[in-house]
C-alpha cells in the first residue's frame, strides 16, 4: 500500500511524477472530473484548517468524489474509547483513502500500518508533505526549474513545514539554506538534516543551516517563512518566541539581500508584523495565494496516484 507519510520516503522520481501529474490537473481539470467518481476521502483533524481541508474536500468534489470531515474531538478515537487500530480498520472498510492532520506523526504511523487504503499525511508535528509538494509546484511555475534554485527558510527551524521543505528541496537539488535561532527548540531537527545531507549529495543539490538571517537568505531564489506560533504552541510560549525569532522576521531590509527576483513565500496562516512584515507578504514579489491555490491541484495529483486513478 503507498502512502504519503513524508516526502523523506519518497523518492525524487515520485516527487517528479506526482507535480507532472498536477500539472497536468491544474491545465486540464476537465480530464479528471470523473476519476474519482463515487469514491470517498475521509479527512480526520485533530488541529484546525482552512487550506487543507478546503482544498481536499472541494479536489475531491471536482473529480466526482465525496470527502468526510471528521473532527477527532467528539469521536471514540478521540475520546480513547477506541483504539487507532480499531477505527481505521474499520474506516478503511468504508473509505477509498484517509488523511489526517494531527499533533504526533507517531499516531499517523499507526494509523498507515492498520489502513487498507492510501493514508495522506494533512500535518503533523513532524511534516506537512502536501504543502511542500504545492510549494515545489508553484516555484517551478514561477522559476521554471527547481534544480539549482536557492531556498531559503527564516525562523522556526524546529518545524514540521521547515523539515519538508528540507526534504523537498534537497531530494530536487536545491540548495536549501535554513536560517532559525542555535537551539534544539529552535533549530532542524539533528535526524532531519543528517538525512537532508545525504539526499542533497545525492541530488547535488545542499544543505546549510545558520544562526546567521543574513547568511541564510543570501542571493536567495525563493525566500520561505512560516508561522512563529504553530497549532500546537501553548500561548505562554508567545512572548519568548517572539523575542527570539524577531532577527529572522523576514522584512524589506532583509529581503534586500535576496536575489533581486526572488519569490517570497509563506504556507499561510500568516501573521503581518511577525514572521513577515506586511510589505514583503502583500508586496510584488509574494506568491503565497498561487501557493495556496496549488494545495488544491497537488493534493488532486496524490489522490489520483496513491488510489490507482491515473
Ligand atoms: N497551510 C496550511 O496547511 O493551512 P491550513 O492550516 O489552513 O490548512
Ligand atoms: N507550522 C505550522 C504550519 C501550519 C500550516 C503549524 O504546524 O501550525
Amino acid at each position: 500500500m503507498d502512502h504519503l507519510i513524508s516526502l523523506k520516503e519518497w523518492s525524487p522520481a515520485m516527487i517528479r511524477q506526482v507535480l507532472d501529474l498536477a500539472r497536468d490537473v491544474k491545465a486540464h481539470p476537465g480530464k479528471y472530473r470523473d476519476a474519482m467518481s463515487r469514491k470517498t476521502l475521509l479527512m480526520i483533524f485533530e488541529k484546525p484548517s482552512l487550506r487543507t481541508r478546503l482544498s481536499f474536500e472541494a479536489g475531491m468534489t471536482q473529480m466526482g468524489g465525496h470527502a468526510i470531515y471528521y473532527h477527532t474531538g467528539n469521536s471514540p478515537m478521540g475520546s480513547g474509547k477506541e483504539s487507532i487500530s480499531d477505527s481505521i480498520k474499520t474506516a478503511s472498510r468504508f473509505v477509498d483513502a484517509i488523511m489526517a492532520r494531527l499533533f504526533k506523526h507517531a499516531d499517523l504511523l499507526e494509523m498507515a500500518k492498520h489502513a487498507t487504503v492510501p493514508v495522506i499525511n494533512a500535518l503533523t508535528d513532524d511534516s506537512h508533505p502536501c504543502q511542500i509538494l504545492a510549494d515545489l509546484q508553484a516555484i517551478e511555475e514561477k522559476k521554471g526549474c527547481l534544480a539549482g534554485l536557492k531556498l531559503a527558510y527564516l525562523g522556526d527551524g524546529f518545524n514540521n513545514v521547515t523539515h519538508s521543505l528540507m526534504f523537498g528541496g534537497t531530494k530536487m537539488g536545491m540548495h536549501v539554506s535554513v536560517g532559525a535561532p542555535a537551539g534544539a527548540d529552535f533549530s532542524p531537527r539533528p535526524d532531519v538534516m543528517a538525512d537532508c545531507e545525504r539526499f542533497a549529495a545525492e541530488s547535488d543539490g545542499s544543505l546549510f543551516v545558520t544562526d546567521d538571517p543574513v547568511a541564510a537568505i543570501k542571493d536567495a531564489d525563493v525566500v520561505y517563512t512560516d508561522s512563529w506560533m504553530s497549532y500546537h504552541i501553548p500561548k505562554e510560549q508567545e512572548a519568548e518566541r517572539i523575542a527570539k525569532f524577531m532577527p529572522y522576521q523576514v522584512n524589506a531590509a532583509l529581503m534586500a539581500h535576496a536575489r533581486p527576483d526572488a519569490i517570497f513565500m509563506n504556507c499561510l496562516p500568516a501573521l503581518r508584523g511577525y514572521e513577515q512584515t506586511a510589505e514583503v507578504i502583500d508586496g510584488p514579489q509574494s506568491i503565497v495565494f498561487d501557493e495556496a491555490e496549488n494545495r488544491i491541484h497537488v493534493q488532486k495529483a496524490v489522490i489520483l496516484m496513491l488510489c490507482g486513478a491515473v
